[in-house]
Order: structure tokens, then sequence, then C-alpha cells
């Protein structure tokens, strides 16, 4: 089954326009089908260009489209589109994770072809394709085809950078001791050739690198990216699979990455294979709200689509770690403000807009621990702050729907804790210390009702502090009322 651009426009205009207690309204989802990583960000022709991975005839990793939305101010974008499906001998099983970027005045997009040959084994081809007026992709050409001697078909996920007036191009692969490794190709009159594999101090560091990107805040490097099959431990990768950076400096040219640790980038149940893009100095991501290999996890999936993106983010390098908030142009979603509390009070309680951004502020003064709950009903989220730990966790136990489960990190919080939490209809972001951790994930009801957040201490508190604002919803255009 293959809709055409027509039928496929009039079902994405009715999608948008149905209603579902689950159904998000400013984090950026599709309206049936499945969609997981944010692919070619890029800013080109006074918007930004998100892709993402869509299938739209399915709840299924399979038939993996390019989808297709840009946005002036991250809050009005275009209706979604088919920009490629996966039509062609080098992408037959799907069109997997790519990156986009400009050059003489074109967008170009380098993504990998996933092909299953007869004898059902994994090919993977990179190949290069370019934007069109229309909205869709014009493939062009494979630009690499097979992974190199000495490692799997589990060579995906192109990212393209920028060097002293050179192109190069990482992408994420698995070695024959099924290692997770990172290689590097440099481009020379449109031919790519393999420099080698990156050498790290990971040597030993999960099965597979997927989602690699190279960012640059002054002279420092870092490497982002999403390994798989990393040991949990008591504040570190409690996921299934992971998502984080290592800061330093890359030799490109010698494939030399020297850095320091691996430090994870969020610490919810549902964030993974971000994506980042850059534009007028700002450095700013989306991730997958989704785990792979999880989605019984997921019960939207009863009503059609799967998964969800993260609102987009800003990056920031502070005292050696990345900060994130969310773009200040959401502020534009704020509606109706309350000063919800501030004073000194024991137990303390409120009830939310159900869309709502909430800033709240606690001087720690002498206590020791401190829990605040999301209420939906009779279930609940708890955070919990152990103080002399520095351990900050979330307890999803209390949902009767979805996935569960607690997830545990290091916070430093000093005298204040601080947090903004972002509540939609089925997605939670919260960043806490003005950004210096973050942690996303997705919640799913039993039944529709307005949310309401409590905070209890071991002692009295001073000085609580909480601001709440009801939350607009993204339009698309045409617009659709949310
Ligand atoms: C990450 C990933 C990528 C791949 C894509 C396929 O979620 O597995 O490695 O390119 O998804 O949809």
């Amino acid at each position: 089954m293959v809709w055409t651009r027509q039928e496929f426009s009039v079902k994405v205009k009715e999608g948008l326009k149905q209603k579902h207690p689950w159904k998000n309204s400013f984090h950026l989802e599709m309206p049936f089908g499945l969609i997981n990583d944010p692919n070619g960000l890029a800013f080109y022709k006074g918007e930004y260009q998100f892709f993402f991975q869509w299938n739209p005839y399915g709840c299924e990793h399979k038939q993996k489209h390019w989808g297709h939305v840009s946005t002036k101010d991250f809050v009005h974008y275009k209706e979604p589109v088919l920009a490629m499906g996966p039509d062609s001998k080098f992408d037959k099983d799907g069109c997997y994770t790519g990156c986009a970027f400009v050059e003489n005045e074109v967008l170009q997009i380098v993504y990998t072809g996933n092909v299953r040959n007869e004898k059902k084994e994994r090919e993977s081809y990179q190949c290069l394709g370019i934007l069109q007026k229309d909205r869709t992709i014009k493939k062009d050409k494979v630009l690499i085809e097979f992974q190199p001697a000495g490692y799997t078909a589990h060579f995906r996920d192109p990212y393209v950078f920028f060097r002293d007036g050179k192109k190069y191009m990482i992408l994420g692969v698995q070695n024959e001791e099924l290692q997770g490794r990172l290689l590097i190709y440099g481009e020379e009159k449109e031919n790519w050739h393999l420099i080698g594999e990156v050498q790290t101090e990971l040597r030993d560091f999960g099965y597979m690198w997927e989602c690699p990107n190279l960012l640059r805040f002054g002279k420092v490097d870092v490497l982002l990216f999403s390994p798989q099959g990393l040991l949990a431990e008591r504040y570190k990768n409690q996921n299934l699979y992971e998502v984080g950076y290592v800061m330093g400096e890359l030799d490109a040219e010698n494939a030399v990455l020297q850095h320091g640790d691996f430090i994870e980038l969020d610490h919810g149940f549902d964030f993974y294979a971000p994506q980042v893009m850059e534009h007028d100095g700002r450095k700013i991501l989306i991730g997958w709200m989704g785990m792979p290999d999880r989605d019984e996890e997921y019960p939207t999936v009863a009503a059609g689509w799967m998964f969800s993106l993260t609102m987009p983010r800003e990056l920031i390098l502070k005292d050696g770690k990345i900060h994130q908030q969310p773009v200040r142009e959401l502020e534009k979603l704020r509606g109706e403000f309350s000063v919800a509390f501030t004073g000194c009070i024991k137990n303390w309680s409120y009830v939310l807009p159900r869309r709502s951004e909430v800033d709240l502020k606690i001087q720690l003064n002498d206590i020791e621990q401190l829990h605040y709950t999301l209420f939906f009903g009779s279930e609940q989220i708890v955070f919990s702050y152990e103080r002399e730990l520095q351990s900050m966790s979330i307890d999803r136990s209390g949902m009767k729907l979805g996935g569960q489960g607690r997830r545990r990190f290091k916070l430093d919080c000093g005298e204040v804790l601080e947090v903004r939490i972002f509540i939609d209809q089925s997605a939670i972001e919260c960043f806490f210390q003005q950004g210096e951790e973050a942690a996303s994930f997705l919640y799913f009801p039993q039944k529709e009702c307005i949310p309401e957040i409590s905070v209890q201490a071991d002692t009295s508190w001073e000085n609580l502090d909480c601001s709440v604002w009801e939350l607009d919803g993204l339009a698309y255009e045409p617009r659709v009322e949310n």
C-alpha cells in the first residue's frame, strides 16, 4: 500500500484534527504511524527544517520514510509531508537516519539506505539526496557502498561536518568483535575515502554506537552519540540504550579523539538518538521520545500512532558540561500565568492546567529529603531528592499503563532545588538547576484528568516559589485548532 501525496495530505489534515487524551500538543508528533529519530536538522531558506524517521503505514519499525516539517519560530509548522520513502534498490528496507547541510545554496541530505539482500543479510549504503522545492528529497547517488573490512553491516547514521575548509563524515559502526565504534571519512573532489576508526578511550563501551553528532563549542569538540549495550549502574546508564557525550579535541585528519568521561545527556525513560543543528550561534537539539526494543511500553499503538519528539532545546557549554533549556521561542506558548505559591510551608499541593509549565524553586535550608509528586487522578509520578547523596530519582511505578520503573541520577542542588517541568498530554520534560540536567519521558494516565503537584519535605522549608503557566499547542499550517 502506498498513498498518493494527495491522499496523504488528506489523512494528515484529518489526523491532526483528531483528539485523543494522549495526543501531545506542544511536542512534535505525527497523527498516525511510528516516528523515531530526528534527521537532517538544518536551517535553510529562512526556516528550520526538521526531518524524522516515520513509518506512516503502521506502528512497527519497518518501512522507514523521512517525514518533514519546517518552522520559522518553533511554534507554527508547515503541515507534515513525506520527503522520501524506501523505494530505491539502495534503501528498499528503510531510509535510515542521516544529516543535512547547505552547500551551493542547496540542502544536501546524507542518509543510510538499509537493505536486506536475498540471503536476508543486512547491507548499508550511505546515500546523497537533495531537497526539492516541493519538500521531497531527490535521491542522487550512493556515496559509500558497504562497510570497510573488520566491521559488521551495522554501519549507519552519517553526520557531515566541515573543518578547515574540508568536509568530513562520521558514522556509527560495530566492529567484528561486536564493539561499538566510530569511523571517519574525508571528502576530496566529491569522493569519500576512509580516514580510519576514530581512536578513543572507549574501547569496551557497548556493542553499537548509533547517531553520532560532532559539535564544536569554541575550541572544544563534543561527540554526542547513542551507545547500545552499556551496563546499568546505580546512578548511570539506566535505560536500555543511552545517550551521552564526551568532550575534548578531535584530530580529524588522523582520526584521534582525546576526550574526558562519558556524560549522559538526559536521565528520563524515553530519550534517544538526538540530533543537533546550528543556526545564528545557537546549537539546537531535538531528541526522539521513545526507546527502541521496548514497544510494549507505549500503549498509543492501539490508537494508531507511536512516539514523540522532544521540544527543541538550546545547548550551552558551562562549567565543563552541556546545559539544556527549551528554546526561548517556546515562551510564546505561555498562556495564563499564576504565581502558585511563594511562602513557607511543609506540605503543599496545587492543581495545574492540563498542559503546563511549572517553575519550582525550593530553598533547602535544613531539608534533607524532599519529594514532589505529579498526580493524575489516583496515578502518580514521584520525584525524590536526597540531599546528602545528591541523588534525584523519578519513579513512574505509580502509573498503570505504559513503562514503569525508576531512574536515578546525581544532582547537586546546593541550597536551592530548581526545576522547570513541562507537562504535555503524555510527555513530560524536566530541566533541573537551570538546565544542568534533564529528564524526558512519556506517561499515559488511565483516565483523562487534571494534574496536581504536591511537595513534601522532612522539615518545614523557608521558601517555596512556584510559577505556573498554561501552555498552548503548536500550530500547523493550514491552521488546526488544538
Ligand atoms: C536509532 C536507529 C538508527 C537508525 C534508525 C532506523 O534509533 O536505530 O541507528 O538509522 O534508528 O530507524
